[in-house]
């Protein structure tokens, strides 16, 4: 017990999974003979990533950059650490910090990181740590910022073709397999139709446009204008 706060154990990704099944039946067989079964294999798993999370710390630092770092991890033949950002790995580094950029003003992010070895070996992902990027407050203007980017959408949406058009249907409501869906919720680009259409949260009909896709700056300048009210400036 006293030893296992400075072991996290290094096994490598394939087996990590055959060998705590295989540590688990140990255990239940054991607990079962003894008579007093406690689900201690999986407090194990628990408590590793529980300890990689002390002190991993993500900071938003601007609209679309947030800071990590962690402590480093306490075994000798470290070769570095691998980051993740809602589940999805985005860096391998050989420091315990790393700024991840690029990001959306106003959206909250889950970091993870993980360690491995020279041999390759990987430890445990910490717990997440979250964090959400700053406001950004220099202000869109539909005129000039949102309504170019629907130009690319008219052969479809033909009333996005007039500004005046374009403003009364986004911000009015679904038709169709969205039916009925505030397509605008000033003030939140999250529970907005629109953003999530463009950035694939939505949960209903399918991706705009449907094929190729808007990039990100244009993604973020949509659901900061939706942030910043949505109004027909
Ligand atoms: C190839 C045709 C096509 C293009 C291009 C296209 N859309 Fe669509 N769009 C559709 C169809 C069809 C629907 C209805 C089905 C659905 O909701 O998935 C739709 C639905 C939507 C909705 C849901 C609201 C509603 O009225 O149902 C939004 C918001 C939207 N599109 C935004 C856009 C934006 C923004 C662009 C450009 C960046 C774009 N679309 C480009 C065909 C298109």
């Amino acid at each position: 017990m006293t030893t296992r706060a400075n072991t996290i154990p290094l096994i490598p990704p394939a087996a990590r999974r055959r060998r705590s099944l295989r540590f688990a039946i140990v255990l239940v067989t054991l607990c079962t003979a003894l008579g007093a079964c406690t689900d201690s294999a999986t407090l194990v798993e628990e408590d590793s990533e529980q300890r990689m999370a002390v002190a991993f710390t993500a900071v938003a630092v601007s609209p679309t950059q947030i800071n990590l770092s962690w402590p480093m991890h306490p075994a000798s033949d470290i070769a570095g650490y691998r980051v993740f950002r809602d589940g999805a790995p985005i860096a391998v580094v050989g420091a315990t910090a790393f700024s991840d950029r690029g990001l959306t003003p106003s959206t909250t992010y889950s970091y993870r990181y993980s360690a491995y070895d020279i041999a390759g070996n990987e430890s445990v992902q910490s717990a997440p740590v979250t964090a959400t990027t700053l406001a950004d407050s220099s202000p869109r203007s539909f005129a000039n910022d949102i309504f170019p980017i629907l130009q690319t959408c008219v052969g479809c949406h033909s009333d996005y073709a007039s500004p005046q058009t374009a403003y009364l249907s986004v911000t009015g409501r679904g038709i169709g397999v969205c039916g009925g869906r505030a397509t605008t919720v000033a003030g939140s680009a999250a529970r907005s139709l629109l953003y999530q259409k463009v950035t694939s949260s939505h949960d209903c009909g399918v991706l705009m446009p449907p094929s190729g896709r808007l990039n990100s700056e244009q993604a973020s300048t949509i659901g900061t204008w939706i942030n910043q009210g949505a109004a027909n400036n």
